[in-house]
């Protein structure tokens, strides 16, 4: 099976760490997302996997400098500029020379467990030219809400509807199979929606079909769902085998090789290799990334401090997300979904609330 994954986007909601680091290589507990996201399709059988690319396109080159991860190859099609979900699938497809083929195209910001060879099996048993796999959701106005006919043929797509105007709450989880067709009919030179422009012609045609799954789903592309999909894997929401190397303590705590704990941690609570917490430090509810440091009198809660953060002393961090090698002035005070951007300095004693820093 050949893949192709959207991953061109700007990540504007999780700004400012998508300033040094485009979405889908921010680590999810220690591992960048699109990592998790090629596992998944190499556990399904892809052997190609195209990225789909426009927004600091080096970064993923030079994470997989010889182009295969796990057995997987990986063909780079380099936007000039965006094309759009569509655009950007069609130009890909061409890059690579698979636009003949069936293709398997995910958005390159969910972490799932969808059953892939499920999706095909539907795909090719009705016939039509697409198939999109569906999740539920609490609010649907976020997404591209789908609803179908009992036997999947799907009878509208509405992409991003006000909340009470959403018919159902099955949406689009961002995984579909593609026939060439499908490919061919995408207009060229400009930017064009899969969303917005192909699915709803394709719904005219009668040609478009969905999968309902209820497994593991998250698209991490706000600050509330980025921690989220941490903490579901520090809470065994996911398999144990999301976890990055490190031992469990009897009181459920992981830790990383070559931690220094000695202030309190607690809860579910993950701490990266070379990472410390200072004798005084309070953490719970947690992921601290590797080489990250905790000092004396702080407080870290329902937070991640990505790889060598340092919150210094009697700083707090509440439920928010601490860039790379960003530093936290003593006694400063940064919660309810701030974002701190990576190598980002908080001033002693500053004062951050639903902030991003810098913005
Ligand atoms: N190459 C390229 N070029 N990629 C792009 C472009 C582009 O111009 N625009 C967006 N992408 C990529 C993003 O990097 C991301 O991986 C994916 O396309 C989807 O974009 P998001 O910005 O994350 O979209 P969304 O989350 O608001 O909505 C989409 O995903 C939902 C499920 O997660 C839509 O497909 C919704 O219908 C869907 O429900
Ligand atoms: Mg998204």
């Amino acid at each position: 099976m050949i893949a192709v994954l959207l991953v061109g986007g700007q990540g504007t909601r999780l700004r400012p760490l998508t300033y040094a680091l485009p979405k889908p290589m921010l680590p999810v507990v220690e591992r960048p997302m699109i990592a998790r996201v090629v596992e998944w399709l190499a556990s399904y059988g892809v052997t190609t996997a195209v990225l789909s690319l426009g927004y600091q396109p080096d970064a993923f080159v030079d994470a997989f400098p010889d182009g295969r991860f796990a057995g997987v190859e990986l063909h780079y099609a380099v936007e000039r500029e965006p094309l759009d979900t569509a655009g950007a699938i069609r130009f890909a497809a061409l890059d690579a020379g698979v636009a003949g083929e069936t293709l398997v195209v995910v958005n390159g910001d969910v972490l799932t467990d969808l059953d892939l060879a499920s999706l095909y099996k539907f795909h090719q048993g009705t016939g039509g030219a697409a198939t999109i796999a569906l999740t539920p959701v609490e609010d649907p106005s976020a997404y591209g809400v789908v609803p179908t006919d009992p036997d999947g043929r799907v009878l509208a797509f509405i992409e991003k509807p006000a909340r009470d105007e959403a018919p159902t709450n099955r949406i689009n989880a961002g995984t579909y199979i593609l026939e060439p067709s499908v490919v061919d009919g995408i207009p060229s030179g400009r930017p064009v929606s899969i969303e917005r422009e192909v699915f709803p012609r394709l719904v005219g045609q009668d040609e478009l079909y969905a999968l309902d799954s209820d497994v593991y789903w998250l698209d991490t592309g706000t600050p509330e769902r980025y921690l989220q999909a941490q903490f579901d894997i520090v809470r065994g929401v996911r398999a144990p085998c999301h976890m990055p190397p490190c031992v469990k303590r009897a009181d459920g705590v992981f830790v990383a090789a070559g931690a220094l704990l000695e202030g309190e941690v607690e809860g579910c609570a993950y701490v990266g290799k070379a990472a410390s917490v200072a004798h005084g430090a309070r953490v719970r509810d947690v992921v601290v990334g590797a080489s990250a440091h905790v000092a004396s009198g702080a407080t870290v809660r329902d937070s991640v401090l990505l790889p060598g953060a340092v919150v210094r002393e009697g700083a707090t961090v509440v439920g928010s997300v601490v860039g790379p090698s960003a530093v936290i002035g003593a006694g400063a005070r940064v919660s309810s979904g701030s974002v701190v951007g990576a190598a980002a300095l908080v001033a002693d004693g500053a004062v951050l609330d639903s902030a991003r820093h810098p913005v």
